[in-house]
């Protein structure tokens, strides 16, 4: 079912908005900027900084201007931030930037319980964004593409409905999201397949959640049927804080550990993702989802015991 791909997989961190949104705890502003300046570092091509949502909402993530004002930028990394409304791309050019990310989902009842509005108000809005968005790029994110933790399935043609509605008010790139992590392998080749081959002109990210262990094999679907950019969080943390059992997302450092060894192309450094995964650990209180952190990379081996050696004949036992 895998076919590889010389192309390069643009790997895609989301993880200093999607996880410490609902990290647990407040992350000091100057923590975030030292974790962020270190991920610039890690060859990723995007790095979703934050979001201008309401500090009401999301007061985890109140310090967003003042995050984008401290970091240093790299060449060749785009900087984007969430934004659910008109209100919050006023605050997006307030500060330098790449991209907006807006937000809305397929499900109606997950869009009144994360950003209070109808599907409708929310085109609406995005409507009013494209056309004052300045020199900022602007990507629309389907959020539960695969399944609404309230409403359950999702049916494909409202995904591909609502990705043409995104396209036809002036979005550049759209993002299919697992909120929730119900995605499976093969819905995930057959939905990203149906946009893929819908809109081809048209830069598509998965953006997938690890809630039921099956972030990797869905982003290999993903990368079977044409996804070329994934969004994935240091640590695997992550999650919605307005959907019932959001949990993290795909892990950057595990994603990037299986497209490194499976000899896909990602250009990403796995060493500096796992020095920046283990000194988010030390600052939150829950261990890290991620897995390669702990197991360390398929090339890690550990020293024979001298009894092992002796049985092995590799030296001799007195
Ligand atoms: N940034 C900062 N403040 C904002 C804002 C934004 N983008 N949008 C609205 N606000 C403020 C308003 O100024 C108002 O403030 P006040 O109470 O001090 O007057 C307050 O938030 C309520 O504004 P309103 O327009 O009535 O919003 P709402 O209560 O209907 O909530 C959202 C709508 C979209 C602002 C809110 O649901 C939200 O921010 N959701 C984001 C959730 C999220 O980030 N989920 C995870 C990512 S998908
Ligand atoms: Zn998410």
């Amino acid at each position: 079912m895998y076919s590889q791909t010389a192309d390069r997989i643009h790997i895609q961190e989301v993880g200093m908005r999607d996880g410490l949104q609902s990290a647990g705890h407040f992350v000091e502003t100057e923590d975030k900027v030292r974790l962020l300046n270190a991920l610039s570092k890690a060859g990723l091509s995007k790095i979703e900084v934050t979001s201008f949502v309401s500090p009401k909402a999301v007061p985890l993530l109140a310090d967003a201007e003042a995050v984008l004002n401290a970091i240093d930028r790299q060449p060749g990394v785009a900087y984007s931030a969430l934004i659910p409304n008109a209100r919050g791309l006023d605050r997006a050019l307030s500060v330098e930037l790449d991209e907006v990310n807006v937000v809305m989902s397929v499900s109606e009842a997950h869009n009144m319980a994360n950003l209070r509005m109808t599907c409708e108000d929310s085109i609406a809005q995005f409507h009013e964004i494209c056309a004052n968005r300045g020199a900022l790029k602007v990507n629309g994110t389907l959020a539960t593409a695969f399944g609404c933790p309230f409403t359950g399935y999702v049916p494909e043609f409202m995904v591909l409905d609502w990705a043409k509605r995104y396209i036809d008010v002036g979005i550049d790139s759209l993002t299919l999201a697992d909120t929730v992590g119900t995605a499976t392998p093969l819905q995930v080749l057959d939905l990203c397949r149906a946009v893929v081959e819908g809109f081809p002109d048209v830069e598509i990210t998965l953006h997938l959640h690890n809630t039921r262990g099956l972030g990797i094999a869905n982003a290999l679907s993903g990368i079977a049927a044409g996804i070329r950019h994934l969004d994935a969080s240091v640590g695997g943390i992550g999650g919605c804080p307005y959907a019932p059992g959001a949990t993290g997302n795909v892990c950057t450092e595990d994603l990037v550990h299986a497209l490194i060894f499976d000899g896909y192309r990602c250009e990403v450094d796995l060493e500096q993702l796992l020095s920046v995964s283990h000194e988010l650990g030390a600052l939150l209180s829950n261990p890290l989802p991620g897995l390669v952190r702990y197991a360390g990379s398929k090339l890690t081996t550990h020293p024979m015991s001298d009894d092992l050696q002796c049985r092995m004949g590799l030296v001799k036992s007195d």
